[in-house]
């Protein structure tokens, strides 16, 4: 019988640990590899490249590795058969569909919207930040996917509730439930939480069958608080994550003019160049999962209560996988099919995003677009990004030539 292994220690203290990762989060995560496959970080944080151990935990997710936490970070039971679990996910199934058929059928408004937008920006004299922009176009297509059609309520709650939770998530002290409503920001957020919450319950309530995943949720077997949930959940993670991934895309082309000729040419090299620039700056760069019980996973030995945290920065950077991993460089796409554990800026197994075709379509038509109606991008590459809950260009500034 094979003997089985234990996590690398980093043997540094836990006040050094969170020093070196707050000075350069990026930087810390990416030399781990160097220390070990599977690193325990801190009493119960596990840090793990091991493709096998990545794809274990993907497979196992919902039942060996649990997510336990919540939006804000507060612990959430996630045992095996649990209720809330279950409906989570037959309410999940229930608006796939309506994701997919959005996703099959188009978003006239969206292409308008984009239009209009992509025109501003090209008339604009000087160079312009797309985050916001871009932040602003995806939260109204999530608004419409969600409710069915424009609700400026919605809209507002989103864009009131965003930078909170981003805050408490950042803020990085898990503070056990009644306790944390002791620390303002926790309690802030609690309320526009629950505001946004409200909101979608009032809509499921005046207009169930009306469209929009809330209206269609409405009235089946899925009850009012995770009706609530998931609707808040696809508004919050539908808002800055997409637009994150646009501005990569669009700060990479301007910074590689020869890949904005083949990809107004060439729906491939438009695949290619989407599939590195999630790659090289995946949005949600941090994914992580409990582990239930004691046991030895993919020959690790895990503890229950382990926090097992991966990153796709880290693992989409395997040299072995992609060579000069460091480097914009969408011709390595052709022919190239990455395992689950080694290309995974959806995730994946049953938690994936729940919009990932969806949004790889939007992306496509955001380069189309801006392709066909600017005849040049250009600008410098950022050079800071922001590292909160979602990896996004922080001083990106693109110009578009008409
Ligand atoms: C480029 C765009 C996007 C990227 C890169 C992305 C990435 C991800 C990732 C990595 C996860 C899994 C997290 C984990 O395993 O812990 C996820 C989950 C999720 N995503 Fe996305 N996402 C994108 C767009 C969207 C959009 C547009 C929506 C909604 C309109 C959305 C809604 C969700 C939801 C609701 C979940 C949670 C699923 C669950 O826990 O069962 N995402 N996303």
């Amino acid at each position: 019988m094979s003997v089985a292994l234990r996590p690398a220690e980093t043997g540094m203290s836990w006040r050094t640990f969170t020093r070196a990762y707050n000075a350069d989060r990026l930087g810390f995560l990416n030399a781990l590899p160097a220390i070990g496959p599977v690193v325990r970080m801190g009493a119960n944080l596990v840090f793990v490249s091991d493709p096998a151990l990545i794809e274990a935990v993907f497979r196992g997710t919902n039942t060996d590795f649990q997510m336990t936490l919540n939006r804000r970070l507060e612990a959430v039971a996630a045992g095996r058969g649990d209720a809330a679990l279950e409906a989570w996910m037959s309410a999940r199934r229930r608006a796939t569909s309506a994701v997919h058929r959005t996703a099959t059928d188009g978003d006239a408004t969206g292409q308008v919207e984009l239009s209009h937008q992509i025109d501003a920006w090209t008339a604009a004299a000087a160079p312009v930040s797309v985050v916001e922009d871009l932040t602003r176009l995806n939260l109204r297509a999530s608004v419409r996917l969600v409710a069915g059609g424009p609700d400026p309520g919605l809209e507002t709650g989103t864009l009131a509730l965003l930078p909170r939770l981003i805050a408490v998530v950042d803020d990085g002290t898990r503070l056990p439930g009644p306790f944390a409503m002791l620390v303002r920001r926790h309690r802030h957020a609690r309320r526009d939480d629950q505001a946004l919450r409200d909101h979608v319950l009032a809509l499921a309530d005046s207009a169930p069958g009306s469209g929009g995943i809330v209206g269609e949720l409405a009235g089946t077997e899925v009850d009012r608080a995770t009706i609530a949930n998931l609707a808040v959940a696809m508004l919050l993670a539908g808002t800055l994550v997409p637009a994150a991934a646009g501005a990569w895309i669009l700060a990479l082309l301007a910074a590689n003019p020869t890949w904005q000729d083949r990809s107004r040419a060439d729906p491939e090299a438009r695949t290619s160049v989407i599939n590195e620039a999630l790659r090289l700056y995946p949005p949600t760069w941090l994914i992580s999962r409990t582990v239930a019980a004691d046991g030895v996973y993919a020959g690790w030995s895990l503890r229950a209560g382990d926090e097992v945290v991966i990153s796709p920065y880290v693992s989409q950077r395997d040299p072995v996988v992609f060579p000069e991993p460091e480097r914009f460089a969408p011709e390595r796409w052709a022919g190239l099919r990455p395992g689950i554990a080694q290309y995974f800026p959806f995730g994946a197994g049953a938690r994936r995003c729940v919009a990932a075709e969806l949004s790889l379509r939007r992306l496509d038509e955001l380069v189309q677009q801006v392709l066909r109606r600017a005849t040049r991008l250009s600008g410098g590459f950022p050079r800071s990004m922001s590292t909160t809950s979602t990896l996004f260009p922080a001083d990106l500034r693109v110009r578009f030539a008409d």
